[in-house]
């Protein structure tokens, strides 16, 4: 039986809050800075030649994980494996199979073409010289920069320079592949074409394993994916799953005039569908509620609302995301 492509086992990474000056050092002073676990217990299972996602809010703990898979971060405890390799023993080896794009470090060289950047990052990562012409043809292919390879990186466009930094993760010909965030700051196009190149990665054979804070990437993309907050999974399977298990067909957003109480129209609300989410802004209540069915629900929430003095001002109903999975499991929107 082959390895996993990742495993890890109660993954823990404890970090300080705040900072210790040297003047508190050199005292010995006791360090009174606050600890907190930036990831809680992680335990993933990664299998060969699928796409795995990691979905969470802004520091769920996403790129901690990352980083450790990624030998630059050292775990507090727990253990992992790397294609089967155990990257505190053997870190070379597992950089060798791994191919990163981690947020922070997708710096390539403006004055240089996209080809030169690449030769001169292959130097870095140890190819061999004598591999290092096709690697390149290979991985500039993989993200469809080709016939823009001798380019300058400075005339590229921001989708452009995020498919470079790919083709760079490319280079050691990875069977694994870690991508954090790899769609931030593209706009729609920008974003579905480098989400194309993903799933050719998938095509090729690799493993695939992103973070992403957009559902709608981890629905459309992901194999499975794991749900993260608070540096715990808090739901793990494939999209279609997790979307089964909010029991409900359709999700309605209300949004309410209303000037006293809203209680009484909450409560109304809660007997004809589960009201999931419920947000007051002066006049104003914005409600998110599952429902059975669309159609029964509104003229009821309607009659709901002007029993308790309020009106509706807007009705949208939309199918069930994983961004109600998030928000049935956790009482928080994924963006907030
Ligand atoms: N080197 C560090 N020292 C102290 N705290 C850190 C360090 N790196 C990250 N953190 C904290 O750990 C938590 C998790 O951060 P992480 O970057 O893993 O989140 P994330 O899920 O990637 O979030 P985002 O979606 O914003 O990228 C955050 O509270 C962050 O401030
Ligand atoms: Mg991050």
């Amino acid at each position: 039986m082959t390895a996993p492509a990742v495993e890890t086992k109660d993954l823990v990474k404890v970090f300080e809050r705040g900072r210790r000056t040297i003047w508190q050092r050199l005292r010995r002073e006791p360090d009174r800075r606050e600890r907190f676990s930036a990831v809680d217990g992680i335990d993933l299972r990664v299998e060969t030649g699928e796409i795995f996602g990691l979905l969470g809010p802004n520091g769920a703990g996403k790129t901690t994980t990352m980083k450790m898979l990624a030998t630059l971060l050292i775990p507090t405890s727990g253990s992992i494996r790397v294609l089967g390799i155990d990257p505190l023993e053997r870190p070379r080896d597992v950089r060798a199979r791994l191919g990163a794009m981690l947020s922070g470090e997708r710096s390539l060289y403006w004055k240089l073409t996209a080809r030169e950047n690449l030769e001169y990052f292959a130097a870095l990562y140890h190819v061999s010289p004598n591999q290092t012409r096709a690697r390149i043809e290979r991985a500039l292919a993989a993200v469809n920069l080709s016939d823009r390879a001798d380019d300058y990186v400075e005339r590229y466009s921001t989708g452009m320079r995020q498919r470079l930094a790919l083709a760079r993760a490319l280079l050691p010909d990875p069977p694994l592949v870690i991508l954090d965030e790899p769609t931030v700051g593209l706009d729609p196009q920008a974003s579905r074409d480098l989400r194309d190149r993903v799933r050719e990665l998938r095509a090729q054979g690799r493993t695939v394993l992103l973070t992403t804070h957009y559902m709608e990437e981890a629905d459309q993309l992901c194999d499975r994916v794991a749900i993260i907050d608070h540096g715990r999974i808090v739901a793990l399977d494939t999209p279609a799953a997790l979307k089964r298990t909010i029991r409900a067909e359709e999700v309605v957003h209300l949004e309410l005039g209303i000037d006293g109480d809203d209680r009484t129209v909450l409560e109304h609300l809660g007997r004809m569908a589960t009201v999931a989410r419920s947000e007051r802004t002066n006049g104003t209540l914005a409600v998110t509620a599952h429902c059975a069915s669309a159609r029964d629900f509104v003229p009821a929430a309607f009659d709901a609302a002007r029993s308790a003095g309020a009106t509706i001002r807007h009705v949208e109903v939309v199918p069930v995301t994983l961004e109600d999975v998030f928000l049935s499991l956790t009482g928080r929107a994924l963006r907030e």
